[in-house]
């Protein structure tokens, strides 16, 4: 299967430009499976919760949402793509999955960065992993994390142990650690990852953001089938190989799911 993912730079709370932006890299793609970034709708750097009410929808629904569902429909591929969810007070950093036979899906970032703390409430619906298909009817299991649930080992851990083949990775990364940490996550779990980041800067009260770019896609060896530059705007494809991603053992006695002990493993801080 080919997967993809768009980097560019959103426009601030400006939805229907950043439609168009989409739409304009989407033209002629002909994928499997394409990844946008996070809060590609909007950006990211909310100045109030009310430049936030402006442009959060719900999920499905929602015209952002709608919107995927065509692409998906018209391009074939199913579309994952991070965009601030409403849900009634509350709001998420959500990213949503839809594919070409009208189907939507919803993660909601459990590890909120920085000033996304005072403006979405944390994720509950945990990592799931959804079955969705190749063009070609193949299926395959699809898990989605976002941007700072890279820092979190556990994240990846938990859509590997769901059953994921493939980690899509809606990102707006600011630290510089992402790029290089994301093949060990795929080595580890023995998974294909997608990160799709954005370029670009914005501002709030005189403080910068500048996100780093270099959306990558990295494969089950930890090898980086794909990179982009800091402030390309621009797609990357890769093939993956899905017989090759399901086969986790290393040699006749170890495989990197099994071997492991949960048993003996920590899971709190030594207080
Ligand atoms: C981030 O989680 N957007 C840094």
């Amino acid at each position: 299967m080919k997967a993809a993912y768009l980097q560019f730079a959103p426009v601030y709370l400006d939805v229907e430009e950043n439609w168009a932006r989409v739409e304009a890299l989407l033209e002629g793609l002909d994928v499997d499976l394409i990844v946008l970034p996070e809060l590609f709708s909007s950006g990211y750097f909310f100045r109030s919760s009310a430049d936030l009410d402006q442009v959060a929808e719900p999920i499905p629904g929602g015209p952002t949402a709608q919107r995927l569902s065509e692409w998906a429909r018209d391009t074939g591929a199913t579309i994952v793509a991070g965009l601030p969810e409403r849900d009634g007070k509350r709001c998420y950093n959500s990213a949503v999955t839809v594919t070409p036979t009208g189907e939507t899906h919803t993660y909601r970032k459990v590890h909120l960065y920085y000033e996304e703390n005072a403006l979405f409430d944390p994720g509950d619906l945990g990592f799931p992993v959804v079955e969705v298909s190749t063009r070609d009817g193949e299926p395959y299991q699809l898990g989605v994390m976002v941007c700072f649930d890279w820092y979190f080992p556990e994240a990846a851990r938990s859509l590997a142990l769901g059953g994921a083949d493939v980690i899509a990775h809606p990102s707006n990364l600011v630290l510089p650690h992402c790029p290089e940490s994301m093949p060990i996550r795929a080595r580890e779990n023995h998974v294909y990852t997608i990160t799709a980041n954005r370029h670009g800067s914005e501002t709030k009260n005189g403080e910068e953001l500048t996100f780093i770019g270099l959306s990558e896609i990295c494969g089950p060896d930890g090898e980086v089938l794909r990179r982009s530059g800091r402030t390309d705007t621009e797609i990357g494809v890769a093939s993956l190989d899905l017989d090759a991603v399901r086969d986790r053992s290393l040699n006749a006695y170890n495989d990197v799911l099994m071997d492991r002990r949960p048993d003996a493993y920590v899971t709190s801080p030594a207080s």
